[in-house]
């Protein structure tokens, strides 16, 4: 018998989960307006809701944690990341964050002015937020293959250079202060982005004396997909090929909670000194001192050893093998999930999952309130929710693709979770004609609805 595939790792402390009953469920969702952020985490059997910050710690972080050296000025922790920093992606200097968005808040404060333009791969909600906080606008020049949700394409995050140049053609380049590229693109679908593609859009990026930026939250992820997927890199190691994706980049901001696998944190990586002279002034403003910047000294050292964690083979192997495991029983079972699947979560098609419902009635929410009310499982919306409205016209935005996440946290629900989890999309797919409408919004906030709003049953 071939001896199968198990996880490269085994555990040392468990944390307990309940489950509840449908009643309960009910109820509980009702009152939280049928919005899962608003939900309490222990109404909830098996989260799904994120990947960020919601990993577990190996022993060694938690060893690293207990060497963290909280001096407000000059720690050995902060030493150690700017040692990581450089070690694995080659940036000499770096600016510690709380998380990713305040990277993105503190980069932003230097590089975007109102009426500019930033093209990039479907760049994320928090991205496009500071983006547009500052009277500035994405563009989105994701290559078409990635909105066929069952087309295979080995890299469907890749940005389409035709519509990269088209936006560099088309304005005043001095409006185009950077192009952002996310890896793996989350929003289209954890997808990953090839080293080729990433070296085109530098290249094209430079000619036109635009900064790249790369937003590096799983990057990681990437990083293994390249080794599996693209000529020339299957017998690079991780480091090597992580090494070379940022060797094209200007800058990056990481979001730690991710491919750091830390419950908080983030860094800005520079590669230009003036640019990281400038950031600073706004991180001591928003973060902190410059060697500390909102994080602790044993959160620091527990983040850099998560970085070399989470650049091994054999991690990233045993996390999107689960991955795969959990697509594997949704498409025997005929669920409308993105193909492939990316590094760090199942995305449910809901439009295909639930054709009856009408776009204006939050089709991929509907299916978010039906997953919970199955088996107790959260999920987040990717659709016209996170979508928001126009800034300008303040009508909604319709997306392409209307997506439910089951994000999988990194080394903390089993395979019998998968299966678990599985059972619950699956029995909801079997009964999907029964449900006959959707949700309708009763109160959003102005900017990124999606966590506060609320909805009613229709
Ligand atoms: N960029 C990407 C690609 C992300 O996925 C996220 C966060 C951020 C930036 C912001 O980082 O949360 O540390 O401030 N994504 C989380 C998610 C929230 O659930 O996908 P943050």
């Amino acid at each position: 018998m071939e001896l199968p595939f198990a996880e490269l790792y085994k555990t040392k402390m468990v944390e307990t989960i309940r489950r509840s009953t449908r009643e309960e469920r009910e109820r509980w969702l009702k009152d939280a307006s049928y919005n899962v952020f608003n939900l309490r985490s222990s109404y909830v059997y098996i989260d799904l809701l994120t990947d960020s910050g919601t990993g577990a710690m190996s022993d060694r972080q938690w060893a690293e944690m207990m060497l963290g050296d909280e001096s407000y000025a000059g720690a050995s922790s902060y030493l150690k990341m700017k040692a990581t920093i450089k070690d694995l992606f080659g940036f000499n200097d770096f600016l510690p964050t709380h998380q990713g968005r305040a990277a993105e808040n503190v980069l932003f404060s230097v590089l975007v002015h109102e009426g500019d333009i930033v093209p990039g791969n479907s760049h994320f909600d928090t991205t496009k937020g500071h983006i547009e906080f500052r009277h500035a606008h994405t563009i989105d020049c994701t290559i078409d293959e990635a909105f066929d949700s069952t087309l295979y394409h080995p890299f469907k995050g890749n940005i389409d250079l035709d519509k990269l140049e088209k936006v560099f053609k088309e304005n005043q380049v001095e409006k185009i202060p950077m192009v952002i590229i996310t890896i793996t693109n989350n929003t289209s679908g954890g997808q990953p982005v090839s080293m080729q593609n990433i070296r085109e859009v530098s290249a094209m990026a430079h000619h036109y004396g635009s900064l790249v930026v790369i937003d590096s939250a799983r990057f990681a992820e990437n990083a293994y997909f390249i080794k599996l997927r693209e000529e020339g890199y299957a017998d690079k190691s991780i480091k090597e090929i992580v090494k070379e994706m940022f060797s094209y980049a200007d800058a990056m901001t990481m979001s730690s909670k991710k491919d750091a696998i830390v419950n908080m944190g983030g860094f800005i990586g520079f590669g230009d000194r003036a640019l990281y002279e400038k950031a600073s002034v706004y991180n001591i403003m928003f973060e902190g001192f410059v060697t500390y910047g909102g994080m602790s000294g044993r959160d620091m050292n527990a983040l850099c050893q998560g970085l070399y964690e989470a650049t091994e083979f054999d991690y990233l192997q045993t996390r999107i093998k689960q991955v795969e495991y959990l697509a594997d029983k949704l498409l025997r079972h005929g669920v409308p999930i993105l193909q492939p699947t990316g590094g760090h979560a199942i995305f449910i098609d809901a439009k295909k999952f639930f054709p009856q419902i009408p776009k204006e009635e939050y089709i991929a929410q509907t299916l978010v309130v039906e997953l919970y009310l199955e088996g107790g499982i959260r999920t987040v919306e990717v659709g016209t929710l996170l979508a928001d409205r126009d800034p300008d016209t303040r009508e909604n935005r319709y997306p392409r693709l209307e997506l439910v996440r089951l994000a999988i946290p990194r080394r903390v629900y089993s395979n019998s979770h998968m299966d678990y989890i599985a059972a619950t999309v699956c029995n909801v797919f079997d009964r999907r004609d029964e449900v006959k409408s959707g949700l309708v919004i009763k109160n959003e906030a102005p900017i990124m609805r999606h966590f506060t709003v609320e909805l009613e049953r229709l």
